[in-house]
């Protein structure tokens, strides 16, 4: 059994996850129903990385014989202003996940939990690696030329780095 605390800012961050699979999801809709399949596949992917997080949290908290209940996941933005916003939103929400993340690395600290922190590792650097990501699609794209052809390059460019 975990600490009280502790186990429930896992599931939250079950929750976290989830929802940052759904946020992806829509923006991968957004670009994907204005004609850039490779951006939208970069979202896509990147959702998949997100629910892989969950269930990750998931069976570490049923080895630990906790108990996981799912609750409500919000809805996420439907619609963006322009084709920059995704990215700095995504910068921003990931940036979000690692005070979460670090918040309970600093709760597993205080309780002496060694095996929660050994799996919390690799969220710790999973979260440096995916700011870093984000921050240099959001620098790309600042570097285009915005005419369409700039645009759809960079598109599938971001989209073959996932595949
Ligand atoms: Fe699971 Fe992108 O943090």
């Amino acid at each position: 059994m975990l600490n009280e605390q502790l186990s429930k800012l896992m599931v939250e961050q079950v929750n976290k996850e989830l929802y940052s699979a759904y946020l992806y999801l829509s923006m991968s809709n957004f670009y994907d129903e204005k004609g850039l399949k490779g951006i939208a596949f970069w979202f896509k992917t990147q959702a998949k990385e997100e629910y892989e997080h969950a269930i990750k949290f998931m069976d570490y908290l049923h080895d630990q014989n906790e108990k996981v209940t799912l609750s409500l996941i919000e809805a996420p933005k439907g619609d963006f202003s322009d084709l920059k916003e995704p990215l700095i939103l995504q910068l921003n929400h990931e940036k979000f996940v690692t005070a979460s993340i670090n918040n309970i690395y600093k709760v597993a600290t205080e309780n002496n939990d060694y095996r929660s922190l050994k799996f919390l590792d690799w969220f710790i650097e999973e979260q440096a690696e995916e700011e870093r990501v984000a921050q240099d699609l959001l620098e790309e794209f600042e570097h285009v030329s915005v005419d369409s052809r700039g645009i759809f390059e960079f598109s599938e460019r971001a989209g073959a780095r996932r595949k």
